[in-house]
């Protein structure tokens, strides 16, 4: 099973940014802990950030042409603001995409409580810390386990 993991913008400053709402774990500790679950789940995991809208679309994109199985996107800021990521979701239906936030959107910032990707996405995620990722990718394995059914 071949997964892909993309994070948006600010992700790569964790450990420094909002700790306070973030953690202290850093984005390098982040992936580690991804790797390593992916590593005993016997999971082939691709895990990306990148701070430019564009970019992120791109990699959403790639998840159709290198044919992945599955994503699992925290597009972080431009959850609340890009009808182009959700475009982007859509176009690569039916590869299931589940959503993933660090911190609880719906009990923060009213702007936050709106995500514009959620309908395009089999799952939400969000309010475990780092545990948001590991919570997203055995959602993900199952929808994706159901499929090859
Ligand atoms: C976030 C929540 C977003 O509202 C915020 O803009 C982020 C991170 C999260 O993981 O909790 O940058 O997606």
């Amino acid at each position: 099973m071949k997964i892909l993991i993309i994070n948006g913008p600010n992700l790569n400053m964790l450990g420094i940014r909002e700790t306070e709402i973030y953690g202290d774990f850093t984005y390098a500790e982040l992936i580690d802990k991804i790797y390593n679950y992916c590593d005993i789940a016997n999971i082939d995991v691709d895990i990306h950030q990148s701070n430019c809208e564009g970019k992120i679309i791109d990699l959403i994109h790639s998840a159709y042409f290198i044919e992945f199985d599955g994503v699992v996107i925290n597009p972080a800021a431009y959850t609340h603001t890009s009808i182009a990521i959700l475009d982007a979701i859509k176009a690569i239906d039916p590869i299931p995409v589940v959503e993933c936030h660090i911190s609880d959107i719906d009990k923060r910032e009213d702007f936050r409580k709106q995500s514009f990707i959620t309908s395009a996405c089999v799952d939400i995620v969000s309010g475990f810390g780092d545990n948001s990722y590991i919570n997203a990718i055995e959602i993900l394995v199952k929808v994706i386990s159901n499929k090859k059914k």
